[in-house]
């Protein structure tokens, strides 16, 4: 891909990755990604706008000198250091000797570590700090955790564009750099829709921050950082409104799942027995067993981190749980499910390893394990059933 003009003063150094399908270990991009960058030009001076990641350096180089000699460039502004974003950073330095790096005051500290370099010509921008590039002004807004601590939008009133690197972005790839030329427009909100849940997903309320501080500037393009720019006269007001419904806070109704595997029928009976006793301690909540296989992971994995609390089961097979239960386990949202209250239960014949391996697991994330779980051994008795209703109502009754 060549550079493309985007305004008189800003051009688009984007590469393409139609290639790539996963991201960050844990992400699938079907339809690939880009790494997108911007050269804003003043009468005075350039800067570079996020820079590309190291694979693609020397296209990426190339592409800037159709745009400018790189050594003209004065500052390189990273609205946030992930290295998908500042991998280029090093060895562009050497190409930009004057240039200087702005960044916010978190991603100062982890360039050092992402560079290994202690001599690296920052600029540390604050809170509506702006340069001034003659003609063109930036002015830096924080925006934290869109993705990491360190991120930030850059503003350029005079070109009536804001630079919000991950924020709005997608993991979508076609030969072209604007919304308006999307070919396949619901693959494009489907790969939209999926890079916000993996990568905005645990960030609600500073997803509503950084909305509301969009909504106090006067911009027509918003440059993302992957996927297409976007424009008020193609896709950038339905993105926006989608955001909004997507992070909006909804007072949702208790639900309590209970997930469970069981090979025989044992771990079962237990699962639905520990669910009655949760719905007579809350009659109005919604309370289920759930046979972990015949549902699909990723329904199972929303209803689990927007759950109130849950209870998981497993019995033991050689010496552990079983392997979809680990799965489910593995899709917890850290982040927002400290404290969450989590009940564990199982069959086992001999050793019973399963409900005391889970509970360690749900320690690690930091939620709130009820007593010590429940362990039957082969088939529940009618009095097991019992304890298990029990259970399930002091469990429910705790929270
Ligand atoms: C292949 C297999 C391996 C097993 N391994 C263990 C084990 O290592 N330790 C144990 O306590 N029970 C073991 N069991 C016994 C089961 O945990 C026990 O039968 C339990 O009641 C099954 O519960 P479920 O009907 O919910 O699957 C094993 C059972 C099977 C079928
Ligand atoms: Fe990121
Ligand atoms: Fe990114």
């Amino acid at each position: 891909m060549s550079a493309v003009k985007v305004t008189d003063r800003i051009s688009a150094v984007s590469i393409l990755n139609p290639a790539m399908r996963i991201f960050d270990v844990v992400m699938k991009t079907e339809y690939g990604t880009s790494y997108n960058s911007y050269i804003v030009r003043g009468d005075e001076k350039a800067a570079l706008i996020e820079t590309s990641h190291v694979t693609f350096f020397s296209h990426y180089v190339e592409m800037i000198k159709q745009v400018c000699d790189p050594s003209e460039i004065e500052y390189i502004v990273l609205n946030h250091c992930e290295p998908d974003h500042s991998g280029s950073l090093r060895d562009l330095l050497d190409l930009c000797p004057n240039a200087k790096i702005c960044v916010s005051r978190a991603g100062s500290i982890y360039l050092k570590g992402i560079t290994n370099r202690d001599d690296l010509p920052l600029v540390i921008a604050k809170d509506g700090d702006s340069i001034d590039l003659g003609g063109a002004t930036l002015k830096f807004i924080p925006a934290p955790f869109l993705h990491w601590p360190d991120s930030m939008f850059t503003y350029c009133e005079e070109e009536r564009t804001v630079f919000t690197c991950d924020m709005l972005g997608s993991h979508y790839c076609e030969p072209y750099i604007y919304d308006t030329a999307v070919t396949y427009p619901a693959k494009y909100f489907e790969a939209l829709k999926g890079y916000y849940d993996a990568i905005f997903g645990p960030f609600k309320p500073y997803v509503r921050a950084g909305l509301e501080k969009l909504s106090n500037l006067d911009y027509d393009f918003a440059c993302t950082s992957h996927g297409p720019i976007l424009t008020r006269d193609g896709k950038l007001n339905e993105v926006l409104r989608l955001y909004n419904e997507w992070s909006a806070q909804v007072q949702g109704e208790v639900d309590i799942p209970v997930f469970y595997c069981s090979a025989y029928g044992n771990t079962e009976k237990l699962a639905q027995a520990i669910s009655r006793g949760i719905l007579r301690a809350k009659p109005d909540a919604k309370s289920e067993a759930i046979d972990i296989n015949s549902v699909e992971m990723s329904v199972l994995q929303a209803r689990l981190n927007a759950s109130t609390a849950f209870a998981v089961g497993s019995p033991t097979i050689n010496s552990d749980a079983v392997a979809p239960v680990w799965e489910l386990l593995s899709h917890v949202d850290a982040i927002n499910s400290k404290k969450r209250p989590a009940l564990v239960f199982g069959s086992y014949g001999w050793s019973g390893e399963a409900v005391g391996n889970i509970t360690a697991r749900l320690n690690g994330l930091r939620m709130s394990v009820f007593e010590d779980g429940l362990k039957v051994t082969f088939v529940p008795s009618d009095e097991d059933i019992k304890n298990a209703e029990e259970l399930g109502f002091r469990f429910a009754s705790s929270f």
